[in-house]
């Protein structure tokens, strides 16, 4: 237990506002179950934005903050053993945390900009859903079981996704998750001290990792393919490689009323031909390729920019491609640069490789979960706490059907009756893996 204090969460019972749960539109359907319900209405109010209605909890703010303190007054309501690990990740134990061959679950709290409830939430909220619903069971675990909420997933505030599990898995070097820096220069050191945890106690941590001998993470789909293939539940095969990377488009400030078009050195331009460039390339490749993200200097309607700071984020099938189709755009950026006169410099800031989870827990989950009907199996392009864990820990992901495949967006949903679902699998995977 390495936090200094919990203290400054303002969660409270009391405070949140109602919101309605899952699909349900206040429908009064059974779906979920009243756990489910109040837990996901409890979690709701914490950090949306009133105006986008999306999701700002970034690591180490107030929401984040009072999402940590929703965390433990769940685990502690359930009389289950709450921590937090030295980066910061909150767990829920079940059974004695130092046993080894540990079954965890869950996901992470933090969103994007404007994100929706459910990337992340689900996972935790089903979680926890989950045990209530084997202790309903009155089946008892063999095996320690965890509930846990990895930190910092989405990489919004500090531009690195994953720091919690990748600082764990020791795939990220403490110095460096250290200095990584906000955009008002605040280090994540300095934000994680304020929240009220030493960062100076970060880094990997392989004795936690060895203690665990599963983890399966539950998460509402990005894309399609279960509504498409008219499932409620999936189960993952593998993640595709992505990362970021930051483009430096530097040109010449000037003003927008005199200066000859002529005379320009207007990074705006390469950047709008860079961010087409992807686009096409992406498309001949069968790729992703996005700029989500831009900064410019000094930002004015009537100045020619300065500086346009673009962010890739690309992903692919497998390797070679993802390099191939970066390659692409940055010799795209460098000619039109040079064309316009405007310096391009190419920062990659995150990897992430593929990730094939382990194919005996994929199959064993599958089993567990479909012995009705035929589980779908499929890859995803997003990225995930347990494509991190991947590489120390078995690890596994079940997928719930999201109808219109929207995510990253406060549009991001998940129907009642498919989230029921997802609980009612991440309990009999648990129970099959846990309690048999
Ligand atoms: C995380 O959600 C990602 O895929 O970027
Ligand atoms: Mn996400
Ligand atoms: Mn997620």
């Amino acid at each position: 237990m390495n936090a200094r204090s919990e203290a400054g969460g303002g969660y409270s019972r009391a405070r949140q506002a109602p919101a309605p749960p899952p699909g349900s539109g206040g429908s009064g359907r059974t779906g979920t179950g009243a756990g489910f319900q109040t837990m996901w209405r409890e979690l709701a109010a914490v950090g949306r934005d009133s105006g986008s209605g999306g999701y700002r909890r970034y690591a180490w703010t107030p929401a984040d903050t009072d999402c940590r303190a929703w965390f433990r007054a769940q685990a502690e309501d359930r009389g289950l053993a709450y921590e937090t690990d030295r980066n910061g990740n909150q767990w829920a134990w079940l059974g004695d945390s130092a046993a080894g061959d540990a079954v965890v679950t869950g996901s992470h709290l933090d969103s994007v900009p404007d994100g929706g409830a459910f990337d992340g939430p689900l996972g935790v909220v089903s979680a926890f859903a989950a045990v209530d619903e084997l202790r309903a069971r009155d089946v008892r675990p063999h095996r320690p079981l965890a509930v846990v909420n990895f930190g910092d997933e989405e990489g919004a505030r500090f531009g690195l996704a994953c720091v919690g599990s990748r600082l764990t898995a020791g795939r990220l070097a403490a110095r460096d998750a250290r200095e990584l820096r906000d955009a008002d220069g605040v280090t994540l050191a300095h934000a994680m001290e304020r929240a009220g945890y030493d960062p100076d106690a970060i880094g990997a941590d392989p004795e936690r990792l060895a203690r665990i001998g599963a983890f399966v993470e539950l998460h509402v789909e990005q894309g399609r393919a279960l509504d498409l293939d008219g499932h409620p539940v999936g189960v993952a095969s593998a993640i595709w490689p992505h990362g970021r990377w930051r483009f430096d488009f530097r040109g010449q400030a000037n003003h927008a009323g005199t200066t000859r078009l002529e005379d320009r050195h207007d990074p705006m331009l390469t950047y709008a031909e860079t961010v087409l460039a992807a686009r096409a390339r992406a498309r001949t490749s069968g790729a992703l390729a996005t700029f989500g993200k831009v900064a410019v200097e000094p930002n004015g309607v009537n100045a020619i920019a300065s500086l346009v700071r673009g962010w890739l984020d690309s992903r692919a099938a497998d390797e070679d491609t993802l390099a191939e189709v970066v390659a692409g755009i940055e010799q795209a950026a460098r000619e039109h640069g040079a064309r316009d006169g405007v310096s391009v410099e190419v920062v990659r800031e995150s990897f992430t490789p593929v990730v094939e989870f382990a194919h005996d827990l994929r199959d064993r989950l599958a089993a567990l979960i479909g012995a009705d009907t035929p589980v779908p199996v499929l890859p995803t392009g997003a990225g995930h706490d347990a494509g991190i864990l991947a590489s120390a820990v078995p690890t596994a992901m079940l997928f719930v059907r999201n109808p219109t495949g929207v995510s990253h967006s406060p549009a991001e949903f998940a129907a009642e009756d498919d989230c029921a679902a997802g609980v009612t699998a991440l309990a009999d995977v648990l129970e099959g893996l846990a309690c048999r």
